[in-house]
């Protein structure tokens, strides 16, 4: 990615992020009453993310909503601790004790907004079908699991810690595997996705990232149980 690209939209966010603390600061000086409730506490999201963690348009905001809670409650620590870097979010969680990030993290959990709309593929029908054909089957010859052995055939992850892969933007699924490939990103050890995004070309990521896009979610959105698949590799957020 352009550092133009990224660049700009983090100015952006920069700024709208500042003005939410000021106008938090202002509220909080001026209405010393107001309930501490989980939805007042969320509303410091809501700008990114969506009132229910929905996601919102921008392409490289994720969903946050339905995914397990130890793996959003281990990425708000991440973020806390700078084994991931998005400035906005390592500010925001900065002074936030474990207490408060599981409390976020079963919020956002425990919601079911719908989905968007799925993509439409931008990109040739062969890539589409090279995407699809590495998510669901890998490619044994490149030591690449299939990437739904983990995240599911449904895309919706499982308990406790892996992430549903539907209702992301083809923008943010291959900011994400670069960012592994590139160190930036860093899971519990071992970190099963850094070997795998390494195993990755940027031909494979703009491939499984475009397929990904266009996924519609399943009817009944939900992680699938703790330990219901095997996982390929070991990771270090998922029980042995
Ligand atoms: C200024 C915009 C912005 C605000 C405000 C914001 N986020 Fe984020 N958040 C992001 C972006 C962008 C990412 C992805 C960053 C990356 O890894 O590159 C992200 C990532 C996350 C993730 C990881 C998601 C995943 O699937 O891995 C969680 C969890 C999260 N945010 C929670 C929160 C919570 C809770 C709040 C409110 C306290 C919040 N965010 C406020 C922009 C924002
Ligand atoms: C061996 C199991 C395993 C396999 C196979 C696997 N993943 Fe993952 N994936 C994980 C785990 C565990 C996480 C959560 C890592 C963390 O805690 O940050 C994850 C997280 C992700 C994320 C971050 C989602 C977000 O919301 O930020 C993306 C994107 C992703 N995987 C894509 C893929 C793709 C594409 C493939 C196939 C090429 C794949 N994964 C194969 C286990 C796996």
């Amino acid at each position: 990615m352009s550092s133009r690209r990224i660049f700009r939209p983090l100015l952006a966010l920069l700024l709208i992020s500042a003005a939410g603390v000021v106008s938090t600061a202002k509220a909080q000086t001026q209405q010393p009453q107001t309930p501490d409730t989980m939805e007042a506490r969320v509303q410091a999201c809501a700008a990114c993310h969506g009132t229910h963690g929905q996601g919102t348009d921008n392409d490289y905001f994720p969903r946050l909503a339905g995914k397990p809670a130890d793996y959003l409650y281990n990425q708000l620590q991440n973020f806390r601790e700078g084994r991931r870097k998005y400035p906005p979010m390592n500010y925001l969680v900065t002074y936030l004790s474990d207490d408060y990030l599981h409390q976020i993290a079963a919020y956002f959990s425990q919601q079911r907004p719908p989905y968007p709309s799925p993509a439409r593929p931008t990109v040739s029908a062969d890539t589409i079908a090279r995407g699809q054909d590495i998510v669901l089957h890998g490619d044994a010859s490149r030591q690449i699991p299939a990437c739904a052995a983990c995240h599911g055939k449904a895309l919706t992850g499982m308990e406790p810690a892996i992430p549903g892969l539907v209702g992301l933007h083809s923008d943010y699924i291959s900011a994400q595997l670069g960012a592994w490939r590139s160190g930036s990103r860093h899971a519990i050890a071992p970190d099963c996705m850094h070997e795998i995004a390494t195993r990755l070309t940027d031909d494979d990521v703009n491939a499984v990232a475009s397929w990904l896009s266009t996924q519609t979610a399943p009817q009944n959105p939900v992680p699938a149980p703790a330990r219901s698949m095997k996982t390929p590799l070991a990771c270090g957020s998922e029980p042995q």
